[in-house]
């Protein structure tokens, strides 16, 4: 068995984040997505793993290296532009050659892994292996209709009146029959190759497609409000650590806040579950629940909740709290003493900003 990580795409709805750095690559936790994925896919005992990488290959291939980190090997497979994840497979074919293999999304989270149903495709002569959840909308998604044998009945991409409300989940698994079905599809209507499509192929060809419907919760990290939803859901599991070199000082913190390595944390009240990165500074400060600081930011003066804020920003002064908020690298937010009193803004393409 192999793994197939899809790590390429545009991640256009994660603007502006995603000019200066691979949606793969923004952490939930303080772990980029990606690395989870790596670690769901080796945990189910899977070792060789092909990388779809687009045009920031070379940012993921310096984020993950040669996989030796992990204990598995990464291979890195250059798609030239994001024509859809039949499109990934296809090109994909050199690497993966006859072994099945379990495909993930580079920017899904699900909880509970992927070592169940490894074990299931392994153990059954099933051709593909798909995994579908209930979602309140699935228009967004591929959907699945079942028959009253539990059987696919339809697979319909992006609906606009859906056939029932599962989607279908970023985890797929595939015999070397998924090659005649990438090669026998066409683009769709947006031009892409539609895995979606893909898998009607085998399933209207008399190949084996078992649907596995997924209890627990699934995050697909495409929107803002998806990552931190994702982020919340992940620090919800998460065991809470103090690292031995982390200074706490006239502070309040609750039992589940995870402070990594050499941060300090002055005078402020953390509210789990949060994570405080490597090298912050949180002082006079209130954070959580829900939060993630990633590594070496600064927070002074100021309250955030439910937020993602990344690495080496500055926050200080505010005159709100910071709620549901998702702040880049090397961020700068403060209060402006001079006058005029003014907002004084400096936002990239695509940034937004609510005031209250
Ligand atoms: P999407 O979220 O569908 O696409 P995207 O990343 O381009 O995002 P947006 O719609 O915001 O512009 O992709 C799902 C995952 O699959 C993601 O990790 C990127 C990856 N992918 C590829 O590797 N190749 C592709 O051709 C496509 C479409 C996606």
């Amino acid at each position: 068995m192999k793994g197939l990580i899809l790590s390429g795409g545009k991640g256009t709805r994660l603007y502006p984040l995603t000019y200066t750095r691979a949606k793969q690559l923004i952490p939930v936790a303080n772990k980029p997505v990606l690395f989870r994925v790596i670690e769901a896919i080796r945990d189910a005992g899977v070792t060789e793993i092909g990388i779809v990488v687009g045009h920031n290959g070379a940012e993921i291939e310096e984020a993950a290296g040669d996989g030796s980190r992990w204990g598995v090997k990464l291979t890195y497979i250059p798609q030239e532009s994001p024509d859809g994840l039949a499109h990934a497979v296809k090109i994909s074919q050199d690497f993966l050659k006859d072994d099945p293999f379990v495909m993930f999304l580079g920017d899904n989270v699900i909880q509970g892994g992927i070592s169940t149903l490894i074990r299931d495709f392994a153990n059954h002569a099933w051709n593909s292996q798909i995994v579908l959840k209930e979602v309140a909308d699935p228009r967004a998604f591929g959907v699945a209709e079942l028959a009253p044998d539990g059987t696919i009945k339809t697979l319909i991409e992006k609906p606009e009146h859906p056939p029932s409300n599962l989607a279908l989940v970023g985890i797929y698994m595939f015999d070397s029959n998924i090659f005649k079905a990438v090669h026998a599809i066409r683009p769709s209507k947006r031009g892409e190759l539609e895995i979606t499509d893909a898998i009607r192929w085998l399933a209207e060809n008399g190949y084996v497609v078992q649907p596995h419907v997924h209890k627990g919760w699934w995050i697909d990290t495409g929107k803002p409000i998806d990552m931190l939803e994702a982020n919340a859901s992940v620090l919800d599991e998460l065991v809470p650590e103090i690292a031995a070199s982390a200074e706490i000082s006239g502070s309040d913190i609750d039992k589940r806040v995870t402070v990594q390595d050499g941060a300090r944390i002055i005078n402020s009240v953390i509210h789990g579950p949060t994570i405080i990165g490597e090298g912050c500074v949180i002082e006079n400060s209130y954070i959580g629940p829900y939060t993630s600081i990633y590594h070496h930011t600064n927070v002074r003066n100021c309250e955030i909740q439910r937020s993602i804020v990344l690495e080496h920003s500055d926050i200080s002064d505010l005159p709100s709290r910071l709620y549901g908020s998702l702040i880049g690298r090397k961020v700068s937010l403060t209060r402006r003493d001079l006058k005029p009193q003014a907002l004084t803004m400096n936002l990239g393409d695509h940034s937004s900003v609510q005031l209250v």
